[in-house]
């Protein structure tokens, strides 16, 4: 947990509230949290219901992993603790976005269990749905998108998930696909459908 350094510091309280910009946009600012092994589908699944509600006039917004690093994260590592405050960072923004009204996409690895449920705990109930991108460790090994498991075998990347660095499954995601098996259509089609079923966004518009 990140220490609170500042004092003397007062919460202001927005004039628009939450619940207006909601109306104004006609969906309810959530989190999707995408997570799963390198390669196992996050960017290209989030990017696939980014597209599928943009058509539907949803606001939506996908935040990457590599993309993040360039920029706000870029004085962190791979370390378990650098992973740690990667997410916790990650974690907020997105809260912000979801505060703002938008449908945050988060595409990490985002390899504890911890860490993805300190996320979870900055949003209300149902305003966290977890996909767990499931696809055996073989599988994305195959694919290899990013060259990064053939460098991680040949020990060039240390601390590597799934090789040399732990992923712990979720327990409990709200949605779980198993992208060896399914297609990019129907794993996309999936997060819409749950995304209805919990009134998140109104149904087939
Ligand atoms: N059902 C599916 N859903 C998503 N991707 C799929 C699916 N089936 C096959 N793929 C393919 O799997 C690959 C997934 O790569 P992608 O970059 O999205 O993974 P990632 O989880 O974002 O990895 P990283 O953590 O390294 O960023 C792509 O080449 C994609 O076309
Ligand atoms: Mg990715």
């Amino acid at each position: 947990m990140a220490q609170q350094k500042a004092t003397n510091i007062t919460w202001h309280q927005a004039t628009v509230t939450a619940q207006e910009r909601e109306q104004l946009l006609n969906q309810k600012g959530c989190v999707i949290w995408f997570t799963g092994l390198s390669g196992s589908g996050k960017s290209t699944l989030a990017n696939a219901v980014a597209q599928l509600l943009h058509q539907r006039q949803h606001h939506t917004y996908v935040l990457d992993g590599d993309n993040v690093r360039h920029g706000l994260n870029k004085n962190l590592g791979f370390s378990p603790e650098d992973r740690a405050e990667n997410i916790r960072r990650i974690g907020e923004v997105a809260k912000l976005f979801a505060d703002a009204g938008t449908i945050a996409m988060t595409a990490f690895i985002s390899p504890y269990r911890a860490d993805r449920e300190q996320a979870r705990a900055l949003l209300a109930d149902n305003r966290f749905v977890e996909v767990f991108v499931e696809c055996p460790l073989d599988v994305c090994e195959e694919r290899d998108t990013k060259g990064l498991y053939k460098k991680a075998r040949a020990g060039e990347i240390k601390e590597f998930t799934g090789i040399s660095a732990p992923y712990e499954p979720p327990l409990k995601s709200e949605v779980t696909l198993n992208t060896a098996e399914l297609s990019l259509e129907e794993c996309a089609q999936a997060v819409i459908a749950f995304l209805e079923e919990t009134d998140l966004v109104p149904a087939g518009r």
